[in-house]
């Protein structure tokens, strides 16, 4: 430990968002350093692996690196650690960073799969289990929770999202932050979380990634941001600048996202590192001329932390010495970056000792990652109640499918350090399950979930016939979704639609799992199947988690977090969706096949539909089946009228009125009749899991505040107005009871 700098840790402060004094040894460092050294601070370098490269080497004793990407070999980023403490002039530590998504070692279900789980404590359990691992490389900075509202199912990082649902994905990615960064940042398995990407980034057009997005600021501020502002409100360390264009303006360049929304309005106090390259980026939205203005655009606009490019390195010091770049703004960065530094504790104890924290892929890491999987699997369709299949009754079981035994594609995407040999895939859990009791013929049919190769068909075909039920394990690879991994189709790809149309036509019934990184347009396999699991990319664990679930020892409790479509022409489309001056109803959707001959040009239903698809979803916002049913009576609210600062009370009596146990998703939707600008139909206000023994009922309870109905006006004022509410309490956005209330000021 260099003699400037002292070994007192300051008094506590974890979230940067806390006003923290800062700690006398931070203004001492700040006093100290050169521009350069400065500079350095706000730059990350890309860790090219091993041996280190001797610029790098050069360049942390220079002080020209604040920040180190991908480099999670331990003995490698203690050396780095080492050479930025012992043989750089200040010994300023450095910020490790990586991508831990949903996993490091042990590799939990994708995010849009844990967030089908709507549980807010599987998701912080995920997170704080993938920091620890984490830590014991060295990392203690992820770029997550990535709360982008999502609702493009063509746009391949719907899989990294949390839905398409600002309550939900606020709740969630709140829960994620925390438990990456626990109740101490400087503590041991602690790493700092990064709010990505502000903001807009998932409305880019045609569901294309890093494509234009174009979004009302009314649109903006009700929709996309409370992910952010709750993330912000939580103690998120880190914030992520967009690649996107937003409105003309690209984040990482955009003075009203980073300065006057993220600071001057909502008072953060962390710092915001730009996305990959995306200050450099700026010259090829054509909205920089050269990497100078590049960098001076994004430094203006309050990015502190430039990741990977050297915009900042290469030009910041001639923009200051021209005047153009304010020498206070640099010091601001610096010190939220230094501030951080110091609340991981970094100036006390740089180096890792990955002894002292729990060893990866421990059983108990694996077995919360299969509690995880089992909590976001979503049962879409139980025809006849087929599922939970019974081994007594089973005599031969075919399982087919290019899924059904692949240790990486069950991982998903994002899955940096995650390894395959340590998945379970679903074929060795159903065989240690099955083992003794039935028979199971397998077919892996198809080499890729991409393949148009039918040459196994036959064998998979004569296989089904001879069994009880057809396990299908069908999907995507993860490859086909995550960063730059859009589709324009989202069906089911290659020909494994018409496998399914082979296999139904033998008779056995089919039970399709399907792992996927987004919504599929599933509707033509529905009719063939007999019951739909819907896994997402599950994990490590998945093989387990599904199995428990197809044979009964556990229930399926996941509710969708995004809306599926009927075909890709619906896109967008989400529950929340705003009224319109000519709603589609039944009575005015019309089917092209049924129009009468020469109809008129205005006898159509006159109404927000298509002509060739019904307006509803697949499946809605909200869904999932469960192997039991529950009920929701006597629906009670504590007032009709309430005003402005009062707090309804919403109460149902909750039944499972199956045979079986069950845990149940209450959703609390309600919906403004009237606004000063258009509301959506509906919107979640709160959630509960309820945990029901067949045969048992629970009063669920809800507290509704009436700033929990504020929105941002037309004056983008944000406000509670009043006026006439209808309220929905139930187990899906397309059910549940009804109620209503009004908001009054007299
Ligand atoms: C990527 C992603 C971002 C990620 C970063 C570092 O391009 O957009 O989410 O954290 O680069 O890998």
């Amino acid at each position: 430990m260099p003699s400037n700098i002292s070994n007192e840790a300051p008094s506590e402060m974890n979230s940067p968002t806390a006003t923290s004094a800062k700690p006398d040894m931070l203004i001492s460092i700040l006093a100290r350093m050169t521009m350069e050294e400065k500079i350095g601070q706000m730059s990350q370098y890309f860790g090219h692996g091993e041996p280190i490269s001797e610029h790098l080497v050069q360049s942390i004793r220079q002080g020209r690196v604040g920040s180190v990407i991908n480099e999670v070999r331990l003995h490698t980023v203690n050396e780095l650690q080492r050479l930025a403490v012992e043989e750089s002039r200040l010994g300023i530590p450095l910020l490790i960073g990586r991508d831990v998504i949903h996993g490091f070692n042990t590799i939990f279900p994708i995010p849009l799969g844990q967030a089908a789980s709507w549980c807010a404590e599987t998701v912080k359990q995920c997170a704080h289990i993938s920091a620890l691992e984490a830590a014991t490389a060295g990392v203690n900075w992820t770029f997550a929770p990535m709360i982008d509202i999502s609702r493009d199912p063509r746009w391949g990082r719907i899989a990294e999202s949390l839905g398409e649902d600002p309550y939900l994905c606020s709740v969630l990615g709140v829960a994620m932050l925390q438990g990456f960064q626990g109740d101490e940042l400087r503590k041991n398995g602690s790493i700092a979380a990064c709010a990505k990407h502000f903001a807009g980034y998932g409305a880019g057009e045609s569901g294309r990634d890093y494509s234009t997005t174009n979004i009302p600021e009314n649109e903006l501020r009700n929709v996309y941001l409370p992910p952010f502002k709750a993330a912000a409100d939580a103690g998120v360390a880190t914030f992520m600048s967009a690649f996107s264009d937003l409105n003309g303006v690209p984040a990482s360049g955009n003075k009203w996202l980073m300065t006057e929304i993220l600071r001057e309005e909502w008072d953060y106090k962390g710092f915001v590192v730009s996305d990959w390259e995306s200050i450099q980026q700026l010259t090829t939205h054509g909205f920089s001329k050269d990497n100078k203005n590049a960098a001076y655009e994004a430094s203006n606009s309050g990015i502190d932390m430039e990741m990977v490019s050297s915009t900042y390195l290469d030009h910041l010091p001639e923009l200051i010495a021209e005047g153009r770049i304010d020498i206070q703004q640099i010091d601001s960065a610096v010190n939220k970056i230094l501030q951080l530094k110091w609340q991981l504790g970094l100036f006390d104890s740089p180096y890792t000792d990955a002894s002292l924290l729990p060893t990866p892929l421990n059983s108990q890491h694996l077995q919360i990652a299969k509690d995880a999987a089992i909590k976001s699997c979503v049962l879409l369709k139980n025809d006849k109640n087929i599922l939970p299949l019974s081994t007594e009754s089973l005599h031969c079981v075919a399982i087919i499918g290019p899924l059904a035994d692949d240790p990486y594609e069950q991982l998903g995407t994002w899955i940096f350090d995650g390894d395959s040999q340590h998945s379970q895939t679903c074929l060795t859990a159903i065989e240690q399950e099955l083992s003794g009791k039935a028979n199971i013929n397998y077919v892996k049919t198809m080499e890729t979930s991409r393949s148009y190769d039918q040459t196994n068909f036959k064998q998979a075909v004569e296989s089904a016939a001879a069994a009880d039920v057809a396990l299908l394990i069908l999907g995507e690879e993860s490859i086909l979704s995550g960063e730059a991994h859009c589709r324009a189709e989202i069906g089911l790809p290659g020909c494994q639609e018409q496998l399914i149309d082979r296999i139904a036509a033998t008779g056995t019934p089919i039970v399709l799992v399907i792992m996927a990184g987004r919504p599929l347009t599933i509707e033509t396999v529905l009719p063939k199947v007999a019951a739909v699991l819907f896994a997402w990319h599950p994990g490590t664990m998945g093989g387990p988690a599904i199995s428990d679930l197809l044979f009964g020892k556990a229930f399926p409790s996941g509710k969708l977090p995004v809306t599926f479509p009927r075909k890709i022409g619906q896109v967008p489309i989400y529950y929340a969706q705003k009224h319109s001056g000519k709603p589609a109803t039944e009575a005015a959707f019309v089917h092209m096949d049924d129009i009468p001959v020469h109809s008129p040009q205005t006898s159509l239903g006159m109404a927000a539909t298509h002509l060739d698809t019904h307006f509803s979803p697949l499946f809605p916002f909200g869904f999932g089946l469960a192997y039991t049913q529950f009920s929701y009576r006597n629906l009670e609210l504590s007032h009709t009228t309430l005003h402005i600062g009062e707090t309804l009370t919403v109460r149902v009596l909750l039944t499972n009125t199956g045979d079986t146990d069950g845990e149940e998703i209450a959703q609390l939707y309600i919906r403004d009749l009237v606004g000063s600008v258009t509301r959506p139909v509906k919107e979640l206000k709160d959630f509960k899991r309820i945990k029901l023994a067949a045969g048992t009922s629970k009063w669920v309870t809800f507290e509704l505040s009436t700033d929990k109905l504020a929105f941002y006006d037309r004056n983008m004022q944000l406000k509670t107005e009043t006026g006439q509410f209808h309220l929905w309490l139930g187990g899906c956005s397309q059910s549940g009871m009804q109620g209503e209330f009004e908001i009054t000021d007299d």
